[in-house]
């Protein structure tokens, strides 16, 4: 949510600064802008829209000279989409200026404190309150006006700040938003994530909370907002150019879709144990009896990693046999929730950084459960926060709509569950023969990729429809919900996902003539009863998209249309049913003309609440 980029080095900032945006830019995507300080001062350049927009303008005003600089692509929060609004920020006495990712939870107060003092605002962020805070505290040390204002703040905030007065300085700091710090030789590159450092530099350090870093081209300070100099932890950064770059590819998404086998082949790598029928989870085994002691699992997410959270409950509760149950983050934070003894929280997220599943996993971690992380980004903030953890290893994610994250989410909390459950009740053959099946979900996955142009044909029948229901049962209740949430954030059709039956307990009165309504109807233990509810559907002239078993010609008699995949164990089906859903999502957004990597309204990673 908003991509920040900073840099300090020999380098002409401006294009470096540009590229880097581009990187980020799935994070926001509603204006961008930069700042570059040269030999005649402070530069700033801003545009509403996509970063496309900035370069366009960049070209005809003509470039910023200079080898320090910071850039933003925002995700509004306070103050609509205006190029007043957009960042980079600046006060209007000490020649400050900062790009900000976060929210300032108490700028009204401060605001007001400014203006009393006679600050004039121009624009209605709580971006420009924090770089006139700072402005007001400058007495010729921007490190230091920094940290004191920052002591003033609440909210979250990850932050690049520089001031004309000190041209060869730069700040960064970050409370809840994360901030990597990039280490090059004779430069710095600081970055919300990764991806707009690898081009530059693998040595890296993910900045703490209330952590401050002072950049100047050969020097470095880290220290807290109390001016306590902290020694941060240097990271390899494991990311390649390739994994962020879209290659043959119309789009992010398509290209995470059908990288899911080689991504989930990864994720079991060196995990299976199939002769014992033990999974191999090094990041659990520290917690390893407290795990098949527990007493109960909580799992909490937000979006897709809700979903994923949702068949984890199945998994857990079916294989390792621990009462589950799953909550949103947003929700359970403030309910006041009942942690006793042996309780285990489980945070799944694929960026390790949503805010509301951070303040739920806080919230569990005050109350004494043992915490678990599910994450795709290694060194994120959940993934440092939690107590053990076990990563999806499926690569950057860089399309807004999560799909290669969702069955690595799902992969690993079945992997936890078998860990689990071989430790507990299931016997070696059991846990050997679901260890086999795991292993061939990729092929499986592969060859449902080989039906995308079928999928395509198919939802072209279907695209100009408004409103699509999505129904399965048990494990594949989620991946009905899943199926939904792809199509309506990419192609903005309205979509509802359910348990077939709850269908008749209202949802029913929306069908109407050819309505399309996507069953995952696979081969499992309640199949007869979705062909009840398939057949309910039928006699209000709902048209039935089907994803069936290969085999199951019975099937073919009464929906419109089947999306076969592969016969799959019930408990493994969601990885595999899930992908027809992704793909008729993917083409019903290119069909309908939409940004398909870059969705109206979203961002990447939630990182406010
Ligand atoms: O990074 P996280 O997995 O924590 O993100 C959670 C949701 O914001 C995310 O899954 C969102 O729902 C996606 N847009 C879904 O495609």
């Amino acid at each position: 949510m908003c991509g920040i980029v900073g840099y300090i080095g020999t380098k002409p900032a401006q294009q470096l600064l540009v590229e880097g945006l581009k990187r980020l830019e799935y994070r926001g995507y509603d204006s961008a802008g930069i700042a570059v300080i040269g030999q005649s001062g402070l530069s700033i350049t801003r545009a509403v829209g996509r970063v496309q927009s900035l370069e366009d303008k960049l070209e005809e005003t003509g470039s910023l000279e200079g080898t320090l600089g910071l850039a933003h692509t925002r995700w509004a929060t306070h103050g609509t989409v205006t190029q007043a609004n957009a960042h980079p920020q600046r006060d209007d006495t000490s020649g400050i200026c900062l790009v900000h990712n976060g929210i300032i939870e108490n700028y009204a107060a401060i605001k007001t404190y400014l203006e009393e003092k006679g600050h004039q605002f121009s624009s209605e962020t709580d971006t420009e309150v924090l770089a006139m805070l700072i402005g007001e505290l400058y007495e010729g040390d921007l490190e230091s006006a920094v940290q004191a204002a920052l002591r003033e703040v609440t909210g979250a905030y990850a932050i690049v700040v520089v001031c004309e007065q000190e041209p060869d300085v730069m700040i960064a700091a970050r409370k809840g938003s994360p901030l990597m710090i990039g280490i090059g030789s004779g430069e710095y590159i600081v970055a919300s994530d990764p991806s707009a450092i690898v081009a530059h530099t693998t040595q890296a350090f993910p900045l703490e909370n209330y952590n401050v870093v002072k950049l100047t081209r050969d020097h470095i300070r880290t220290s807290t907002i109390e001016n306590i100099e902290v020694t941060p932890r240097i990271m390899q950064l494991e990311m390649d150019l390739g994994q962020i770059e879209l290659g043959d590819y119309d789009h992010f998404m398509l290209k995470e879709i059908f990288e899911q086998p080689s991504a989930l082949s990864n994720t079991f790598r060196g995990r299976l144990d199939k002769k014992s029928g033990k999974v191999v989870l090094g990041g659990l085994d520290e917690f390893a009896k407290q795990l098949v002691k527990a007493k109960r699992v909580i799992i909490t997410a937000q979006g897709t990693a809700m979903h994923a959270a949702m068949i984890g409950e199945y998994l857990l509760e079916d294989l390792a046999k621990v009462p589950t149950e799953c909550e949103y983050a947003s929700e359970f934070r403030y309910r006041n929730p009942i942690i006793e003894d042996g309780t285990m929280v489980v945070a799944v997220s694929q960026s390790g950084e949503t805010a509301d599943t951070l303040a739920a996993l806080e919230e569990a971690k005050d109350r004494g459960a043992l915490s678990l992380g599910v994450i795709n980004v290694v060194g994120s903030t959940i993934a440092r926060e939690t107590d053990a953890g076990v990563y999806l290893r499926v690569g950057p994610e860089i399309g807004v709509a999560s799909t290669k994250a969702f069955t690595g989410q799902v992969a690993v909390l079945t992997l936890i569950s078998l860990f689990m459950a071989r430790r507990r009740f299931m016997s070696a053959e059991e846990s050997s023969a679901l260890l086999k099946q795991l292993e061939l979900v990729p092929d499986k996955i592969e060859r449902v990729l080989e039906t995308a142009d079928t999928i395509r044909t198919l939802t072209e029948k279907y695209v100009h429809r408004e409103n699509w229901l999505f129904l399965g049962r048990g494990y594949n209740y989620p991946t009905a919900m899943e199926g939904a949430l792809k199509l309506k954030e990419i192609s903005y059709i309205h979509a509802e996902g359910m348990p077939a039956a709850e269908m008749k307990h209202g949802p029913i009165a929306l069908i109407d003539k050819g309505m399309p309504v996507v069953f995952i109807a696979n081969r499992g233990a309640q199949y007869e009863k979705v062909m009840i509810n398939i057949e309910e559907v039928r006699s209000r002239g709902g048209h039935v998209i089907a994803v069936a078993t290969e085999g199951d010609t019975q099937i073919k008699s009464i929906a419109e249309d089947v999306m076969y995949v592969p016969d799959v164990p019930e408990a493994l089906s969601p990885m595999v049913t899930v992908i027809p859903l992704q793909l008729m999502a993917y083409h019903a957004a290119v069909l309908r003309g939409k940004d398909v990597d870059k969705p109206r309204n979203l961002a990447k990673s939630v990182t406010v609440e």
